[in-house]
């Protein structure tokens, strides 16, 4: 069979067949997909211009040829994925040049996870593997369960950190129809476990780990330069969990750049919690080696991972994008999501991480005034709707807004409305 992609070592560049199932070179490090663009692209310009023609297809199927063009058509498994709407919010925030949310929370299951399953289940669909497994803080299983019931002939089966999903991310994969199994354990002990079995059963792994994922991914910086008419901003924030999004991120950029569709490289940063720091502990100390952390609870309950399997490929693109990594407090992150929540746009707890690191790299001057911003929100705030009645319930909390709850009486109605 004839394929435009292969496997590759990120550290030994050693190569592998793409339609091998495999997750990790014999080296031990992690590989990545890499397609022969010049015969999927041979002419970029016209690529582009073709682009415009191609508006009523899904933003995979238009982004293909660079997202993961060995993947047969027929292939395809699809929920409408993409096409996410990129808020302009400068006028709120005259601190920085311009401020752009790209929401990501506005796909089929209500993250950026969408993404990479559209590319992940569709290539197990293709390999006609009838089990698909993740270990997940509760995004990447809703995805995944949502295409695996949707591919039909296929079973999803999620582990998941027991007590430390919300409500409604669970409810996700359960409805779905996925095998739901909870864990007494944390997310890097599910992640450990998940590996395990894989090595030893015929199971499907669709972790970001999985390279295959991160290609569906890389849409979300490639549209983004799309809908910015590929002019480049200066910055590009993202939080951090597995590491997963922002070497996707990296890749699809970089891609960008070589076919010449893009003239220079944004920074990037990624944003994690003080209770979940593994990345900004390596950067601080000049990119050493990963050390593991026992990821203590946070309300960005999706990035509460202490031992982020991606870590390589994530300081890798770091270096290459000249970027930066920075934390947040719990409060930062809390306030910030109501003020974001509060101009109609509803984010999730992990998204606000990066919002709140943006201003945090502004007070520094990191990122300077006249600098163009945008933060990637990687899912919507309705898969965590109790951390927000929770925050606003609060009183003392800066910007919460208490609901009151009355007798069915028109003078009691009046008095609070101060009529
Ligand atoms: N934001 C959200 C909403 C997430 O669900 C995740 C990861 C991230 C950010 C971080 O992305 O891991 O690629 O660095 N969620 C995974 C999951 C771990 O299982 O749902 P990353």
């Amino acid at each position: 069979m004839t394929t435009l992609s292969n496997f590759r070592c990120i550290s030994c560049s050693k190569e592998y067949k793409i339609h091998e199932i495999r997750y990790l070179c014999d080296c031990g490090d992690l590989l990545e997909v890499i397609h022969d663009l010049q015969s999927s692209i041979s002419n970029p310009d016209l690529w582009k211009k073709s682009l415009d023609n191609k508006m009523q297809q899904t933003a995979f199927l238009r982004y293909q040829n660079i997202l993961f063009p060995s993947l047969p058509l027929d292939s395809i498994i699809s929920l409408h994925e993409g096409d996410t709407p990129l808020y302009d919010v400068s006028d709120q925030f005259p601190e920085f040049g311009s401020f752009k949310l790209k929401h990501e929370g506005i796909n089929p299951t209500l993250s950026f996870k969408d993404r990479g399953m559209v590319a992940g289940v569709s290539w197990a669909h293709h390999l006609d593997c009838q089990h698909v497994i993740c270990a997940s803080t509760g995004d990447t299983s809703a995805a995944m369960a949502a295409y695996a019931g949707y591919a039909k002939n296929m079973q999803g089966i999620v582990l998941l950190p027991n007590g430390k999903i919300s409500p409604e991310q669970l409810s996700q994969a359960i409805s779905y129809g996925s095998l739901t199994i909870g864990i007494e354990t944390d997310f890097d002990g599910c992640m450990r476990l998940v590996q395990e079995l894989t090595r030893k059963h015929n199971i499907y792994l669709l972790n970001s780990m999985n390279s295959v994922r991160i290609e569906g991914q890389k849409a979300i910086g490639i549209e983004l330069l799309h809908q910015l008419n590929w002019k480049v901003p200066d910055w590009i924030i993202i939080p951090v969990g597995n590491a997963g999004n922002i070497s996707a991120l990296g890749k699809g950029l970089r891609e960008l750049f070589k076919l010449g569709i893009i003239d220079k490289l944004p920074r990037l940063a990624g944003i994690q919690t003080e209770a979940a720091s593994p990345l900004y502990e390596s950067f601080k100390n000049s990119y050493a080696n990963l050390i593991p952390q026992k990821a203590k609870s946070t309300k960005a309950s999706a990035i509460q991972i202490g031992n982020p399997v991606s870590f390589n490929k994530a300081i890798k693109e770091l270096k290459k994008f000249n970027g930066v990594v920075e934390i947040v407090s719990e409060i930062e992150l809390m306030d910030w999501k109501a003020k974001i929540d509060r101009l109609g746009i509803s984010i999730c707890p992990n998204s606000s991480v990066a919002v709140s690191g943006s201003m945090k790299l502004r007070d520094n001057d990191i990122i300077k005034s006249h600098e163009n911003i945008v933060v990637i929100l990687t899912a919507h705030g309705s898969k965590f709707s109790n951390i927000a009645t929770e925050y606003h319930n609060n009183p003392s909390n800066q910007h919460a807004n208490m609901p009151s709850i009355i007798k069915p009486d028109i003078i009691d109605l009046e008095s609070i409305l101060e009529l």
